[in-house]
């Protein structure tokens, strides 16, 4: 079991935020069975489009590794809460929410913050988490993972929420980082302000490119593993350092199987999610990872 600010994960394992999870149906199979501990959607925004064209592909390759150019939900925020609605169980959701502008951002936790008021009894351990997603590579601009004044000013912003409501539950969705430069940056942002209870490492490795088809996107799975294994164990000691301990970990990043899933544990996470093996093995990829 992992304790994720106000959020109960077990088994901690989970789907990260992706498009295997987009719909209502995604979100009841996910949900739906002991063998993941939460489910993370799809990262909404405000308003919804029609998603068609070319921003909507994922390829794999023969060794467990995905390219894709999705950007984000077509569904808007409201739909996905809508859907969360229904869901009934006592295991956290994770919503995913890109800002742009900063006043996106506080537009999407205030109506997250309406939903959970409306679902929140004494009597389950049910919460909405939020987490927020700095780090698509699709999108043709600098995430506010990688511009760390966006970060700080988004801080700002998720700081006067939870200063207000200490059991709100918000994260940080951080791109693979890859020199020290990035990790000093993030933590000089932190000291300064951290609402944030979690920080899921990492999104896909931006502008890789299938060979066959020539699509060119983000990596995921095992193509990405074992530098998000060294985001995650650099994190933690970074964290822990800064005095930052109760930042927790979620670890993503090619993991399959029960040695990847260790993997992460063993380097510092608190829980483990995926996406990749979702596409390449299938839904029942959790419990074949519990069960090895
Ligand atoms: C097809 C696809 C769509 C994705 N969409 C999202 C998304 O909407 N939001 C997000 O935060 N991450 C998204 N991701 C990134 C995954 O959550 C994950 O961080 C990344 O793929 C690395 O994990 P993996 O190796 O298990 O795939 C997506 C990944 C894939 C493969």
């Amino acid at each position: 079991m992992a304790r994720i600010g106000n959020l109960y994960i077990s088994p901690p394992l989970l789907p990260s935020s992706s498009y295997f999870i987009s719909t209502k149906q995604d979100f009841l199979a996910f949900y739906n069975t002991r063998y993941t501990g939460c489910i993370t959607t799809r990262t909404c925004q405000l308003d919804g489009f029609l998603e068609d064209g070319e921003r909507r592909r994922v390829e794999y390759t023969r060794d467990g590794s995905s390219i894709n150019n999705f950007g984000y939900s077509p569904y808007p925020l409201r739909q996905c809460l809508s859907w969360i609605e229904e869901i009934e169980g006592e295991k956290p959701v994770i919503v995913s929410v890109a800002g742009g502008r900063t006043q996106d951002l506080l537009d999407c936790i205030e109506m997250i913050q309406e939903t959970r008021m409306k679902l929140q009894s004494g009597e389950s351990r049910f919460d909405i988490g939020i987490e927020v997603n700095t780090s698509c590579p699709n999108l043709g601009n600098v995430p506010a993972g990688f511009d760390f004044v966006q970060l700080a000013e988004y801080l700002t912003v998720i700081a006067r929420y939870t200063a207000n409501d200490p059991t709100l539950t918000v994260g940080l969705k951080l791109p693979p980082y890859t020199h020290d430069g990035h990790f000093d940056s993030l933590i000089s942002v932190l000291e300064r302000t951290c609402p944030i209870r979690f920080i899921t490492s990492t999104n896909t490795l931006g502008n890789g490119q299938h060979p066959e088809s020539r699509l060119v996107g983000g990596i995921g799975g095992s193509g990405v593993h074992y530098l998000a294994l060294g985001n995650v164990y650099t994190l933690r000691a970074r964290l822990n350092t800064a005095g930052l301990q109760h930042v927790k970990i979620i670890g993503v990043g090619g993991c399959f199987d029960n040695k990847s899933y260790q993997n992460f544990l063993n380097a510092g996470a608190d829980a483990v999610g995926l996406a990749t093996a979702i596409g390449v093995v299938g839904r029942d990829v959790f419990s074949k990872i519990l069960e090895q």
